[in-house]
């Protein structure tokens, strides 16, 4: 039998994003060629901490900072301000640009965003609190079809027919909300033309290259973004984002197969974070929760927002295991959790009495379900420096009660744990899997 290949990588969040994606794609990418967005747009908020310099990322994939390869492939939704912002900022920083852009990929114009809010305010109950940076108008014109890619944006008389077109579809919609909105389309015409003469240079057929790039050994990380209840086949839908932001996205968003793809890789943190709407079973609204948001620094990186926490849901992160096909975990933020005692970790959902066999989904079901606890004995704070000291000397030196609770979620998920996470700079992490990747 050969031997399975390890060449590429999958980082996925396994609940509503904010897991600490960005600082493995950072760790794993020192061993890859190329690092690939497939899905969402700047609603992405990565925060990449790399040789000691703070990275926040919303578009640029997170291997940018090391100067790898970083690929946005046809998966993405794109706002050519914000990208070009990033590659200036990098530039500023002397940092080698090294960016292939999809010619598919769909773009984000300004009228998305006034429709991500007008959309929003008329869903009501069922608003999801979207970022408003016209994330879901996007991905809705490019299922109707008539969406505006990355291909038309760099060819001045397709973007000015195209433009016109979906223009008049857009304000028509607009103005059912509210009447009196106008925009001088001619400048947003010229605008996005001058990003395109901009972004012309970083274009190519990102599938064909990425496949080409696998077949001849290059060691490729996909990177995540949002996580996978927010997917928005798979997920708590209505209140998520409108793309697969699952390993199942992997495939369609870049052009990639499944078979070569060759390990799923899930973050879980320690507690639960949720920014937005929606429905939060293990959701802590007292002092604690406001401890761990402080601690753990529980505030969105693209909006700002103080992120809904809770206890870590093992029952949901299963399901998550199960779509995305998991083979490994990496926990993140045990050192956000210090100084609070007891701590529960929910192990399944209780329902009129019974006790649910599998994640329940909908929203709607979910508010009848009791979830059932476990209680653990915490751990003592420390100083960032003692974090990293300990990380230094490995997991032998955590403390007791930290393992016993990082033991208990790896046996209750019945996957086995590759990387321990106790700060947010690169080396503040233990490694308990050396042949990862
Ligand atoms: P949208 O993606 O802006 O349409 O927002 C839809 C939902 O997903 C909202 O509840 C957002 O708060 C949430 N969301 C979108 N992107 C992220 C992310 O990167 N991290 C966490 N939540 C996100
Ligand atoms: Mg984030």
């Amino acid at each position: 039998m050969t031997e399975k290949k390890n060449n590429n990588i999958a980082i996925i969040g396994l609940s509503w994003g904010d897991e600490g994606k960005g600082k493995f794609v950072d760790y794993l990418a020192q061993k890859a060629d190329i690092v690939v967005r497939f899905n969402g747009g700047n609603n992405a908020g990565h925060t990449v901490v790399s040789n000691g310099v703070k990275f926040k990322f919303k578009l640029m994939p997170s291997g940018a900072p090391l100067e790898k390869e970083v690929i946005i492939a046809n998966g993405c939704v794109v706002d050519p301000k914000v990208l070009l912002d990033e590659i200036d900022d990098l530039k500023k920083l002397g940092k080698k640009i090294n960016l292939k852009l999809s010619s598919t990929a769909h773009i984000i114009f300004p009228f998305h965003k006034v429709l991500d809010g007008l959309e929003e305010v008329s869903k009501g109950e069922y608003s999801a609190g979207t970022t408003k940076r016209g994330i879901g108008p996007t991905y809705s014109d490019k299922a109707a079809r008539w969406g505006i890619r990355v291909f038309d944006l760099i060819n001045p008389q397709l973007l000015k027919n195209k433009l016109e077109r979906l223009f008049k579809i857009k304000k028509g919609l607009i103005n059912v909300y509210d009447p009196d909105w106008d925009t001088d389309l001619n400048s947003i015409y010229e605008e996005y033309k001058s990003y395109g003469e901009r972004l012309r240079p970083y274009v190519i057929d990102t599938a064909y290259y990425l496949n080409k790039a696998i077949d001849s050994g290059k060691r490729i990380v996909f990177e995540g973004a949002q996580g996978n209840l927010l997917g928005i086949d798979h997920g708590m839908y209505p209140y998520g984002t409108s793309s697969n932001a699952n390993a199942l996205g992997i495939c369609a968003g870049s052009g990639v197969p499944p078979q070569k793809i060759n390990k799923i890789v899930g973050v879980i943190k320690a507690y639960t974070s949720r920014v937005g709407g929606g429905l939060f079973p293990t959701e802590l609204t007292n002092n604690i929760a406001e401890k761990i948001r402080e601690q753990g620094h529980e505030y969105g990186t693209v909006t700002g927002r103080p992120r809904r926490v809770g206890w870590i849901d093992l029952f949901n992160i299963k399901y998550g295991i199960m779509i995305n096909g998991v083979e490994k975990l990496i926990i993140t933020l045990l050192d956000a959790l210090q100084g609070i005692s007891p701590l529960k970790i929910c192990t399944g959902y209780k329902l009129d009495g019974r006790t649910l066999e599998s994640w329940p989904i909908h929203s709607e079901i979910i508010q009848e379900c009791m979830p059932i606890y476990r209680e653990f004995e915490g751990w003592e704070p420390r100083t960032s420096q003692e974090w990293s000291e300990i990380a230094k000397q490995g997991y032998n030196a955590l403390p007791e009660t930290m393992k016993t609770y990082i033991q208990a979620i790896q046996n209750e998920l019945q996957t086995e744990i590759a990387i321990v996470s106790i700060g947010p700079d690169r080396n503040d992490t233990i490694v308990l899997d050396e042949n990862l990747f």
